[in-house]
């Protein structure tokens, strides 16, 4: 029997994360949120005081690190990192390790060890593109800058962080492009990936749409 795979790409703020997790929820299926790997390998090296361009020391540290996932929880190493993971440090710090080849290699092992034999809903950049070529259904998530930064700021909100808008823009701008310059990796849709556009419309909305995607694939 095959194992279904549905990709969920898109940039940052586009809701992925929230949707690929409800997406996978109703369709009883397993979810992989790879930027989490990606942030975990970063906070890791932080804490290891891994220099940024000692690009061996950062392919060896990404190599030793297993990266698991319990309910809603990360750990790195055993080590439970889901609320640090999330920090602004380590945000703007991934780029330095998700511009090295090797570390793309390692953690896109990682993400296909991960799908074997079960059904999976992934979220992240390069998911249908580059780590699952052959997924069943390939989603795009996008929503235009303003109202993924309108979105990131409502979500900071609630967690009682307040930012203004136009340095939420300025920071999604440089993450944006980092993540489409990225000479393997980068954020694009794959060719066969179907585009959804998910401004102006509620959680609810986009939800229904994945779904009926989905449906219509499978
Ligand atoms: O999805 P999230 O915003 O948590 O991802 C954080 C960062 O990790 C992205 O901006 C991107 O640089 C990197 N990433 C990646 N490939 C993925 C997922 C995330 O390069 N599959």
């Amino acid at each position: 029997e095959f194992a279904l795979i549905v990709t969920i790409d898109g940039p940052a703020g586009a809701g992925k994360s929230s949707i690929a997790r409800q997406v996978a929820q109703s369709i009883g299926f397993d979810f992989l949120d790879t930027g989490a790997m990606y942030r975990a390998v970063t906070l890791g090296a932080i804490r290891e005081q891994i220099e940024w361009d000692d690009l061996a020391g950062l392919i060896a540290f990404t190599k030793k690190s297993r990266i698991n996932f319990d309910c809603d929880r990360v750990f790195l190493n055993d080590v439970d990192v889901t609320e640090e993971i999330r920090s602004p440090t380590v945000t703007s710090a991934i780029r330095y390790l998700a511009d090295v080849a090797e570390v793309r290699e390692e953690l896109s092992n990682q993400q296909r060890i991960f799908a074997e034999n079960r059904n999976l809903v992934t979220d992240g950049r390069d998911q249908g593109t580059e780590v699952f070529p052959n997924a069943t259904c390939k989603i795009f998530l996008t929503a235009s800058p303003d109202e993924r930064a309108r979105r990131r700021q409502a979500q900071l909100q609630r967690i009682g962080r307040f930012m203004p808008l136009d340095e939420i823009l300025a920071a999604q701008r440089k993450r944006d492009a980092e993540d489409k310059a990225r000479p393997m990796g980068a954020l694009r849709p794959a060719d066969d990936a179907i585009v959804v556009d998910s401004d102006g419309m509620t959680t609810d909305e986009v939800l229904r749409k994945v779904l009926q995607i989905i449906q219509q694939v499978m």
